[in-house]
């Protein structure tokens, strides 16, 4: 079992940030409800816990708490914001709401220099917090490490039993040097080697697909986005020919998408791919359909009878892999406030019908999106899947708006190729989060040449976002506009106009369909 750390989630936006700053130094960490029993946390053995912050008031009715067993366990335990507040609450601190709130930036005045939390950092800190309420008596046997301006009680610690709190977050950039503050923590006081590694994981994964896969067969869909390809290249790692990867080319797909994962894995890799080829299947029941939903629903099912005969043709299989990441499978904490627990993912619903009985291999189940990366570039892929933009499943569908034919396809394929090499080109592709080019059901008067002509409107889109929940349009150079546009008028024949779209989400959508 590897090294770990737990973290108890009492509803903080910032608890997945806490464990992936957490894998950055090197170490395991696990994200476990805020009220799992000690008795099952133990049975992980971690080297210690971390109490994650929360929107809640301890001293509110039925307020979240732990189990009070977990300061029996014996291991250090850091308590972040509300994590503080569970000290006080159990260990005889108190803890009111504060006449000032404190939020944003702040200034930690380290009080005890030898504190192992502050290990090699300056006395005085950029620190970052978000409370209302604050700690006003300590807690039996701590004692103060740190203070802000507004809170005497900023970091506090009790020696004896490496117990440690701190109100502001080390988690969050704006504390620029809070993952120092959490490495002293994980090595430190919790004494955690640096063992989480991605090649390390790859010998781990390798091991354990095949202890669960035996000598059956594993069937992949692969789409060609990072996730697929990461698990399919592991996969094919650790059980070589028993995997078939079933690749469908829907018609709706980028310029060279399919070329680009035929390449990478029936030739490098020398994956068994089963390439079907379905555009026909896709584009026929869309032909007609404008209403954006319809289509969704349309390519939804069309997938799933593709790929149930895919399978069939594929043979007999006793396993489906998914490449499932961890943020799948957190079980969020349902406490009002927590605006992870509100955003629902509208996209990833529906999956595969329960008459395909398949037992599933998930290699990358415990992994973050920026560990799945790392391992796509340890096991070999290159750049262009490894760091490929995010793409929706319905693919052009979503970027061609009203009917979908396939001319119109093919002029949207054109023209956001150009996008997309001139931003490559730039050296902004990989530094935004998606950029692309979408096809409006609009036409409007031009004039090339001597004629006039009467063509499609090309929109240009370019965001950066986290996460894709939130997005902001970028600021591209008005140079790369320049070119993307005039390159796309002379060279995409059905376009004589570019348009550029300046809106963020909210209140727009990334896609527009
Ligand atoms: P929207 O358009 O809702 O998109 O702002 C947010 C993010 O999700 C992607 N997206 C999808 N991904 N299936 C997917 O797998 C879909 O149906 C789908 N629709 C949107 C979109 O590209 C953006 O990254």
């Amino acid at each position: 079992m590897n090294e770990q750390i737990v973290i108890l989630d009492f509803g903080s936006q910032y608890t997945q940030v806490i464990a992936r700053r957490i894998r950055e130094c090197s170490v395991y960490s696990t994200i476990l409800r805020f009220d799992t029993p000690a008795a099952e946390i133990a049975k992980l053995a971690p080297k210690g816990i971390i109490l994650s912050g929360g929107p809640n008031s301890v001293y509110t009715p039925g307020a979240p708490l732990p189990d009070k067993a977990i300061f029996k366990l014996g291991v250090p335990v850091l308590g972040i914001c509300y994590g503080v507040q569970v000290f006080a609450q159990f260990l005889g601190g108190k803890v009111e709401r504060g006449q000032k709130r404190e939020y944003g930036k702040g200034t930690l005045t380290v009080a005890d220099p030898a504190c192992a939390l502050f290990a090699g950092l300056p006395e005085s800190l950029q620190v970052w917090n978000s409370h209302g309420d604050k700690l006003t008596r300590l807690p039996k046997d701590f004692v103060v490490v740190g203070t802000t301006e507004n809170s005497d009680y900023a970091a506090i610690e009790h020696p004896a039993r490496k117990l440690f709190g701190i109100q502001f977050h080390p988690e969050v950039v704006h504390t620029p040097r809070g993952k120092e503050i959490l490495a002293n923590f994980v090595h430190q006081i919790c004494g955690c080697g640096s063992n989480w590694t991605m090649r390390n994981y790859i010998e781990q994964s390798v091991e354990q697909i095949r202890a669960q896969v035996g000598s059956e067969r594993v069937i992949l869909g692969l789409s060609g986005g990072v996730d697929s390809s990461v698990a399919a290249a592991l996969l094919h790692k650790a059980i070589g020919p028993q995997l078939t990867c079933i690749f469908v080319n829907n018609g709706l797909l980028r310029a060279r998408e399919a070329e680009v994962v035929r390449d990478v894995f029936e030739k490098h890799f020398k994956i068994h791919l089963q390439y079907e080829e379905a555009t026909r299947a896709f584009l026929k029941p869309l032909k007609g359909v404008t209403d954006p939903e319809r289509k969704r629903k349309i390519i939804g099912k069309t997938f799933i009878d593709v790929f149930e005969k895919a399978t069939k043709r594929a043979g007999k299989a006793k396993f489906l892999a998914q490449g499932t990441l961890y943020p799948d499978v957190i079980e969020s904490v349902p406490i009002a406030g927590n605006p992870a627990h509100m955003i629902k993912s509208h996209h990833n619903v529906g999956g595969l019908p329960k008459r395909m009985k398949f037992a599933l291999v998930e290699p990358l189940r415990c992994l973050f999106k920026d560990e799945v990366r790392q391992l796509g570039l340890e096991l070999g892929l290159p750049k262009e899947i490894v760091y490929r933009q995010p793409f929706p499943g319905p693919g052009l569908a979503v970027r061609c708006l009203g009917e979908i034919t396939a001319q119109k396809l093919d002029i949207l394929r054109l023209a956001d190729s150009i996008v997309v090499a001139e931003m490559k080109d730039a050296g902004l592709y990989y530094k935004t989060w998606q950029t692309f080019a979408v096809l409006l059901p609009v036409r409007s008067v031009g004039v090339q040449g001597d004629e006039r002509t009467y063509d499609f409107t090309v929109a240009i889109r370019a965001v950066e976002s986290q996460d894709g929940m939130t997005a902001d349009w970028v600021r591209l150079p008005y140079d790369l506009l320049e070119k993307i546009s005039t390159r796309i008028t002379n060279e995409v024949r059905g376009i004589n106009r570019v348009v550029l779209d300046l809106t963020s989400k909210p209140p727009g959508t990334i896609e527009w369909e």
